[in-house]
């Protein structure tokens, strides 16, 4: 998909052509793409008179930023305490069994992105697992494949 560049430009000017505001204009070019794209970097780099290769440093020093385009599904796996107990991190290698891929990670297809995060705020359904807008909690290894393929059969 082509990337909008007069959003590029909208974003850039809407900041002083000052290095200092860097990171701020890339977290705003990550919150309307879902990632940074190339064309952003490039016009960010011409913008503030910054090295490419000083950005790129950046960008990949920030987890929270990221160069590469999110799956079209975003799996956010909760790595709280109360998850954790309950076996998060046995869902992340089932997850990393069936799609190849683990916290921060795209799948090939770029159906599947997958996250980590922190207390999702429904501790009582530990262990949760978030695809897009819709909550699985109680999640087990048994239930992984199921929900899994529902995704992939929508496409
Ligand atoms: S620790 Fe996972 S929802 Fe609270």
């Amino acid at each position: 998909m082509p990337v909008d560049t007069d959003k590029i430009k909208e974003i850039l000017q809407s900041y002083p052509a000052d290095q200092h505001y860097s990171l701020a204009i890339m977290q705003d070019l990550q919150h309307e793409f879902q990632y940074i794209p190339r064309e952003g970097l490039e016009a960010l780099s011409d913008y503030l008179g910054v090295p490419l290769s000083s950005l790129y440093s950046m960008a990949t020093f920030y987890k929270a930023l990221s160069l590469k385009p999110k799956g079209k599904h975003i799996i956010k796996l909760c790595d709280g305490t109360a998850c954790h107990i309950r076996g998060s991190m046995t869902l992340v290698e089932g997850i990393t069994r069936a799609l190849g891929i683990t916290d921060g990670e795209t799948t090939d297809d770029g159906l599947f992105s997958l996250e980590l995060v922190n207390c999702l705020g429904s501790c009582a359904l530990a262990p949760v697992m978030v695809i897009d807008d819709t909550y699985y909690g109680k999640m087990t290894m048994e239930k992984l494949p199921g929900v899994l393929d529902s995704y992939r059969k929508e496409g």
